[in-house]
């Protein structure tokens, strides 16, 4: 059997990791990395490579930035004759980036079985260029591997045959559970001379809270509020769209109550996370990772594909004036946690996803 995995921006590269090493214990199975290059920073892309001991892609789309159409149509462009020369059994696509819809819609027209890791994720809300991909790459997909619940009930809402849907946890978790250890022994908020356990760690850069500057600028105030109300440094893993907005509506004096990084490596930032009295965020993964943590989330959006991590998680939603973020921010922080993890996010989701493969095949 052949398979050609895609990635092209940061929460893919620690999906596929797992999936790689249970198709490469399977035994019998050819695998192809093909990176986009949607994600080119070395920050970004290159070190979680190596911290993920994901091999150097096989094929290099170099596709980088530009609007929605623009990258969408230059990904189609440059895998077509990837996949026609390649000629796998299945394209295996991850999560919800603008790389994912786009190795769908080329692989599906080219009659290659497309798998869908993380299927299924549903926030309602059109306006987030993720849910277009997610909806146009389960329409397009012949296996659709579940994290959660909520998302095998979407799927069938949809008219999605029940025989292609596998629930099967969460991938992500799989490779969080591998390198817990490893981000802990490199002792990263000591390091930077913080305090664990006394620390908040934040990170924002979706388009609908970065790119409308009064938007932007009252959050920032709000991060700042947040630091002196709690006490407590407030550290930011500044993602290159999001200080390039920054730069571009001149609100650098608001980082000043802040603790600004650079984006960080996939251990570095494991490590800060798991230290950390809290995390105030807009990431999909982010609300997961927090919820087998047990780490306290605040989340800054009005909505979330994720809800298992409220029901069964540390995760909370937050899309109010920002003003109010330091009260749902200590209210977080003082929350009795009652633990308990979402069912079959225990470390094995991948290798569940190769044997349904495997056998199926
Ligand atoms: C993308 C995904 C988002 C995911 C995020 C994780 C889509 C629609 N969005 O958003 O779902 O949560 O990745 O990080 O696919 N840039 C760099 N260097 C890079 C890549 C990007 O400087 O290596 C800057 C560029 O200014 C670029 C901007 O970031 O224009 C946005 O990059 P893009 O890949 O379009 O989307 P993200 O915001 O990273």
């Amino acid at each position: 059997m052949k398979i050609v995995h895609i990635v092209g921006a940061r929460p893919n590269f620690m999906k596929i990791a797992p999936v790689m090493e249970a198709f490469a214990r399977a035994g019998d199975v050819e695998q192809v990395l093909v990176h986009t290059g949607q994600h080119y920073d070395e920050e970004l892309s290159k070190y979680f490579f190596e911290d993920l001991g994901l091999p150097r892609p096989d094929v290099d789309l170099g596709v980088g930035s530009g609007s929605h159409g623009v990258q969408t149509g230059r990904v189609m462009i440059a895998l077509e004759p990837v996949l026609e020369r390649e000629r796998p059994d299945w394209v295996f696509t991850v999560g919800d980036v603008n790389s994912t819809v786009a190795a769908a819609l080329v692989a599906a027209k080219l009659g290659i079985r497309v798998a869908h890791v993380e299927a299924g994720l549903r926030s309602g809300d059109w306006t987030m260029p993720e849910e277009i991909n997610r909806v146009v790459t389960d329409r397009l997909s012949d296996a659709l591997f579940t994290t959660e619940p909520s998302a095998n009930e979407n799927l069938l809402r949809e008219g999605v045959p029940g025989e292609r849907i596998h629930f099967v946890g969460n991938v992500m978790i799989d490779t969080l559970e591998g390198h817990r250890e490893a981000a802990a022994a490199l002792g990263v908020a000591e390091g930077m001379g913080l305090r664990p356990g006394a620390y908040l760690l934040v990170t924002l850069h979706r388009p609908s809270n970065v790119d409308a500057p009064e938007r932007l600028g009252a959050l920032l105030t709000a991060l700042g509020e947040v630091a002196v109300g709690t006490e407590l440094p407030v550290v930011i893993p500044l993602h290159p769209r999001t200080s390039a907005r920054v730069r571009e509506l001149g609100l650098e004096s608001l980082l000043e109550p802040l603790v600004v990084l650079p984006p960080l490596r996939y251990l570095e930032f494991l490590g800060l996370m798991q230290d950390a009295a809290g995390v105030i965020t807009d990431s999909g993964g982010i609300q997961e990772e927090t919820t087998v943590l047990g780490v306290p989330c605040v989340t800054v959006r009005p909505n979330t594909e994720r809800p298992v991590t409220i029901t069964h998680g540390t995760n909370r939603l937050y899309d109010g004036d920002p003003h109010g973020l330091l009260d749902v921010v200590r209210e977080a922080l003082l929350a009795e946690s009652e633990l308990s993890r979402p069912p079959l996010w225990d470390g094995h989701a991948a290798g569940r996803i190769a044997e349904i493969v495997v056998r199926g095949a």
